[in-house]
């Protein structure tokens, strides 16, 4: 007997891994079907399929990367050919046909995908039904959930290099002020919780609004610091539910900027894959170029794109192969000096060259000012009114006028985000 029980509890594991994979296989087509109703699926759907992966206790312990893959096989065949895909989908679905509990959790998915923007679409409801009719249930028996109201169009903009320094956390804290001042509700994401610089800046301006010196506004802000489970796996699903549940919690806000450490790590890479705009801050020489692309410094060539370029590029083909767009990438030189004017035009040329090869857009960021460093102690940014204002001596009329300079600096910078809505929001209360 011992010699059949070691034969069929191998089999019945394999019978059971078979199953799991069917049923994770089910519930990505039919979220994919669904989030591809109306075109590639958009951020909103993408935050609840990890929010389906982490919370659906059946589909918990699989490893979410690979269920995202099949998510996004699924979207792909639909994105190349609607009705080959569709009909790919279908057959997965109807795998469970009559079972007992699985139709009602995918139906659920299937209402909770649709409604991820904000409203169920005619072409959702039509995918919902197709869902209905691969399960073999009768139409009665689809439910339509209410369309969740509030949420919003939320727009992620990420700072991110794998250079320490070169103002991330500075830009961001300065690009959130600089959007709360023309009205938008703005929230802010710390990755690099475990340095912290950007939640110390913002603890930092909440003390000094707590003290009663100023009324200044404050972004709506998480931190998140590295899981400190020992698998990786585990460790790296433990992220992405945290980064998923901040991004829920700032569900009002129109833009929320998101910090990410200076350095290569799972939460770096998290963020890129969350972002609609990324913004790269590189210091203004010319070693800092290597953090995209290996440069031939004798001949001032490009050689190769080095890792965090290619982490870019590689997010970016995994974004056009589920039939969605290219992240809007934005480089930005920080510090510029302004004292070597060929280093300066030969940096450019590079650069630009390079944007065309890579897939960025070249700005311009923010003078060398020693200001940023105080200004960061104190909570301030260039947007808060500077202090000393009353003074009217020639000293303070050039430091103010200094002041509007580098105000103007972030202002164009914000200005490249191409938004049509950031000038949209309502006046400051
Ligand atoms: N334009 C600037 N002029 C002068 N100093 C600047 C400028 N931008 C940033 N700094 C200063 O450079 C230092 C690093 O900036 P910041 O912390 O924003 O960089 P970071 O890219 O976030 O760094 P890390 O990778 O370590 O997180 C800070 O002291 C900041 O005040
Ligand atoms: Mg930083």
């Amino acid at each position: 007997m011992e010699f059949l029980r070691r034969l069929t509890e191998p089999a019945a594991a394999k019978a059971a891994r078979e199953r799991t994979r069917a049923l994770v296989e089910a519930a990505m087509a039919t979220a994919a079907l669904v989030a591809s109703a109306d075109g590639p699926a958009g951020l909103a759907q993408r935050l609840l399929l990890d929010q389906i992966l982490d919370s659906v206790e059946s589909l918990r312990g699989n490893d979410p990367h690979v269920a995202v893959e099949i998510f996004n096989g699924f979207a792909r065949a639909i994105s190349e050919s609607a009705e080959v895909g569709r009909a790919r989908a279908s057959t997965a679905i109807s795998e469970f046909a009559g079972a007992p509990d699985t139709p009602r959790l995918l139906l659920h998915i299937a209402n909770a995908m649709a409604t991820a923007q904000g409203g169920t679409s005619a072409n959702a409801t039509a995918e919902i039904a197709r869902v209905s009719k691969a399960l073999g249930l009768p139409e009665e028996e689809t439910p339509i959930l209410e369309p969740d109201a509030e949420a919003g169009p939320c727009t992620v903009i990420v700072l991110g290099n794998e250079k320490g320094g070169t103002g991330k956390s500075t830009t961001a804290l300065h690009l959130a002020v600089c959007l709360m001042a023309r009205g938008h509700k703005v929230g802010t994401i710390d990755l690099d919780g475990h340095q912290g610089t950007l939640s110390r800046y913002i603890a930092n301006r909440v003390k000094l609004v707590e003290r009663g010196g100023q009324a200044l506004p404050v972004p709506q802000h998480r931190r998140i610091v590295p899981s400190n489970l020992r698998d990786r796996v585990a460790a790296h699903a433990d992220e992405r539910a945290e980064l998923q549940s901040a991004f829920k919690l700032l569900r009002g806000c129109r833009f929320v900027l998101v910090d990410t450490p200076g350095s290569h790590t799972h939460l770096s890479r998290l963020g890129l894959e969350f972002a609609d705009t990324l913004i790269t801050p590189l210091n203004d020489s010319f070693l800092d170029i290597d953090v995209l692309a290996r440069i031939d410094h004798g001949r001032r060539e490009i050689v190769e794109p080095s890792a965090y370029g290619r982490m870019v590029l590689d997010e970016n083909d995994r974004r056009r192969a589920a039939g969605g767009e290219a992240l809007d990438w934005i480089v930005m030189r920080n510090r510029l000096a302004h004292i070597d004017a060929r280093n300066t035009r030969e940096m450019d040329r590079l650069l630009r060259q390079l944007g065309d090869r890579m897939g960025f857009r070249l700005r311009p960021g923010l003078s060398e000012r020693v200001v940023f460093r105080e200004l960061f102690y104190k909570g301030l940014t260039l947007f808060d009114p500077p202090a000393g204002g009353d003074d009217t001596g020639t000293g303070a009329a050039r430091a103010l006028a200094g002041h509007c300079r580098a105000r103007r600096e972030v202002e164009d910078l914000t200005a490249a985000l191409g938004q049509d809505s950031v000038e949209a929001g309502q006046a400051p209360v």
